[in-house]
């Protein structure tokens, strides 16, 4: 893979949905997931806090992105809808309850936490998120087909 480019989950083409604003937020979550990975990597007093700052804003920006994907399953009447959210709610959980076990400052891993969130979104992207990125494309080719003139061939 990428690994000699150092960062630790480089954006790559392949994982376009083909829809801009989700891309651009997937990119944002490679963005913060690879700064948490940095900082755990430290093991500073400083990068503690850095990694507490980055999971916080980790948290924040799914429910952020999810429901920007929720929004769109809704308006374009997704069919694959509820399976899809299924799979955000577990992923949510799951976060809470690892971010849960932090904070008690029960056993955790850093990196098997990174590994964790690197895992689940490259796979969520590459068949959930592609899954609904091919469709909302293919409503939206048959849609603008629909409206051109018979005549425009
Ligand atoms: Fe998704």
């Amino acid at each position: 893979m990428k690994e000699e480019s150092g960062i630790f989950m480089p954006w790559d083409e392949q994982y376009s949905i083909g829809i801009g604003l989700v891309d651009r937020q997937h990119k944002e979550l490679l963005r913060l997931t690879n700064m948490l990975h940095s900082a755990c990597r430290e093991g500073s007093t400083a990068a503690q806090g850095a990694f507490q700052s980055t999971v916080h804003a980790l948290v924040d920006y799914v429910q952020v992105h999810f429901a920007t994907e929720e929004k769109l399953m809704r308006q374009f009447r997704f069919t694959g809808m509820e399976d899809h959210l299924n799979e955000h709610r577990e992923f949510v959980r799951t976060v809470l309850d690892k971010v849960r076990v932090f904070q008690k400052g029960e056993l955790f891993v850093p990196l098997a936490f990174t590994g964790f969130l690197k895992e689940w979104i490259i796979g969520h992207i590459a068949r959930a998120d592609k899954k609904l990125g091919t469709y909302i494309v293919g409503v939206v080719r048959r849609e603008a087909m629909a409206r051109r003139p018979p005549d425009a061939t």
